[in-house]
């Protein structure tokens, strides 16, 4: 696991605007998996940037998202879906049918979350997986106690993070779903690269014990820790709760060229 610790979510954003940059150019037909919420914002401004003013082509790349809330109609404003169009994929050359994200209004939720499965493992699985966590430790919406085996299902949200996400639904958290279909760990896990990004404060805890805690199912996000390819952007204060954060910052000051991305 590198965990790269920078003075600013920006500065993190760009490095993890370059991963995904390098992954199109050496990938053909790469396949983005996708987070929402506040904390990769930054990264996808940088990649709409990239491609308004440097050509950045996703042209023959897909995407699918982690989750999408249960209960909300498609076309909800803070429907995962409609998230990430607005705030990424509407602005760059990604194919609109490039894009894939977990049906939470389905009939039949069981069956559409076995669909996403195998869409996932029909384009060849995903390349390059962008992840933040929640302040409980999440990753996707595997909240604390998830299955570190598990796929993508149902699952309800705690309040702590029906809370931490009322500030998209008017600061009401009788508006927040209590529902979601999430890829699983052992989905996410299939993802040749991971790349984790937390910001502030409140990401320092939980990331602390995601990375150097035990890995356990209290701590959805420790899962990482069983993965070879995982790449930790993060911002001082969100890494001001890791005990080897100076090992951290001199093993990435002097990085040699060959271990690029
Ligand atoms: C969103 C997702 C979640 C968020 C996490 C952090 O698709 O999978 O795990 O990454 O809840 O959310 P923010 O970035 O809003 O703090």
């Amino acid at each position: 696991m590198e965990i790269v610790i920078n003075d600013t979510p920006e500065i993190a954003s760009i490095l993890a605007s370059d991963i995904v940059e390098h992954a199109l150019t050496a990938v053909e037909g790469l396949v983005l998996g996708l987070a929402t919420g506040s904390t990769p914002l930054a990264m996808y401004r940088e990649l709409i940037r990239r491609h308004v003013e440097s050509g950045l082509s996703f042209i023959t790349a897909r995407a699918f998202l982690l989750d999408e809330y249960v209960g909300l109609p498609n076309d909800h404003p803070e429907a995962y879906r409609q998230f990430i169009a607005r705030e990424f994929t509407d602005h760059i050359d990604l194919p609109t049918n490039g894009l894939r994200s977990p049906d939470g209004a389905a009939d039949d939720l069981a069956a559409a979350a076995q669909d996403y499965e195998q869409a996932i493992a029909d384009a060849g699985g995903v390349d390059v997986q962008i992840l933040g966590i929640g302040s409980d430790g999440h990753i996707g919406f595997n909240e604390p106690s998830s299955s570190l085996g598990s796929r993508t299902r149902l699952k309800t949200l705690t309040n702590k993070t029906r809370i931490d996400n009322a500030r998209f639904f008017e600061d009401d958290i009788g508006k927040v779903p209590r529902h979601c279909m999430t890829q699983g760990i052992a989905t996410i896990l299939e993802a040749r690269h991971l790349v984790l990004l937390a910001f502030g404060e409140a990401k320092a805890r939980p990331l602390a014990l995601a990375v150097e805690g035990p890995i356990t199912a209290m701590i959805p996000a420790s899962a990482l820790q069983l993965h070879p390819h995982v790449t930790v952007l993060v911002d001082d204060a969100a890494a001001s709760e890791l005990s080897n954060a100076d090992y951290y910052r001199e093993t990435f000051e002097h990085k040699p060229r060959w271990q690029t991305f």
